[in-house]
């Protein structure tokens, strides 16, 4: 079959999605698949082959024109992190000219790449959120509002982005400001949270052989002052698979990921990330196209599970063609 990995994309993460979509072309070059990579930036879609020549993609089926020969996919395997990979757009185009894709549908994946959104849509299913405050674009900012709904320290995040990026631990109120116009860059609604003082984990839910698999949980011990970018892609963070926690914390938030993929008729790749507090998971978010690169956590979960990445891969090409 032909597989287009599609990666790259318009966001701040588009490095990291080129170092996931190239796991995945390495990986199911190694399987029974005929892989191309696509790349999707801004000001060009081009299949890029092993010479890093370029050929442009026809946007009306999808199509590739190489020496005279068209090539048409089967499948696109979606390694786009950020827009417009994850957040709905890539999804409602393929959804539109009938290409299966690995990701969730249009809709999931624009509702879940908003915090804000994805967060409220949970609260009435019993799903525990920080509290926190909003703010678009050129809403006047009022800095004792936002301490006496939040307290400090807070987060001050970008709604819409991934990997970290836009975010800042707030101790002092006089630094509110910046870091609310550091946010800004990333997104034009920005969302404030109450720091949360406990045990952080994070929980990916696929789904795998037609079922929904909550794949083992992992703990995020950052060596920075949070689980920000460094932590992420510079190796300052431990994530310890399984996690050390409790049984009871364990079975919780199981429990919780799984209801929170059904509640949102997810499909696909799923990660969300939870912090305790009280003996409860709070919900922080959710990447439907989580990191695959080989420090990513989704791919060390699977491992754990023992699910290669190989076997992985091929499942979410299985799911999307059924
Ligand atoms: N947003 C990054 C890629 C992740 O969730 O892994
Ligand atoms: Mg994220």
């Amino acid at each position: 079959k032909n597989i287009a990995i599609i990666m790259g994309g318009y966001s701040s993460e588009y490095q990291i999605s080129l170092k996931s979509g190239n796991v995945v072309y390495n990986t199911l070059n190694k399987i029974k698949y005929n892989a191309y990579r696509i790349h999707i930036f801004k000001d060009k879609w081009v299949f890029v082959n092993d010479m890093d020549e370029e050929f442009p993609v026809d946007k009306n089926d999808f199509s590739v024109m190489v020496n005279e020969t068209r090539i048409t996919f089967d499948c696109v395997f979606n390694a786009i992190h950020g827009s417009p990979g994850e957040d709905g757009f890539m999804q409602g185009y393929f959804e539109l000219i009938g290409m299966p894709h690995t990701s969730c549908n249009m809709y999931q994946a624009a509702l879940t790449f908003n915090k804000r959104d994805l967060l409220a849509s949970l609260k009435p299913y019993g799903i525990k959120t920080a509290e926190s405050f909003y703010l678009n674009l050129g809403d006047a900012i009022d800095e004792d509002a936002i301490v006496a709904k939040v307290g400090l320290p807070c987060f001050v995040k970008a709604n819409k982005a991934g990997s970290s990026f836009g975010i800042s631990k707030v101790y002092k109120k006089e630094n509110l400001k910046s870091a609310i116009e550091n946010s800004f860059k990333e997104d034009n609604e920005i969302i404030i949270e109450q720091f949360l003082d406990g045990v952080e984990v994070s929980v990916g839910v696929i789904s795998y052989n037609g079922e929904t698999k909550v794949l083992p949980i992992t703990e995020i011990v950052s060596e920075n002052d949070f689980f920000d970018y460094a932590a992420k892609y510079e190796g300052k963070s431990q994530e310890i698979t399984p996690a050390r926690i409790s049984k009871d914390y364990e079975e919780k938030t199981r429990t919780m990921a799984k209801k929170i993929y059904e509640v949102l008729g997810m499909t696909g790749f799923s990660r969300s990330e939870f912090i305790f507090k009280n003996d409860e998971p709070y919900l922080l978010e959710m990447n439907t196209v989580p990191g695959l690169t080989n420090e990513s956590i989704l791919p060390q979960q699977a491992h754990e599970a023992g699910i290669s990445m190989e076997n992985l891969f091929h499942n979410a090409i299985e799911e999307a063609l059924k």
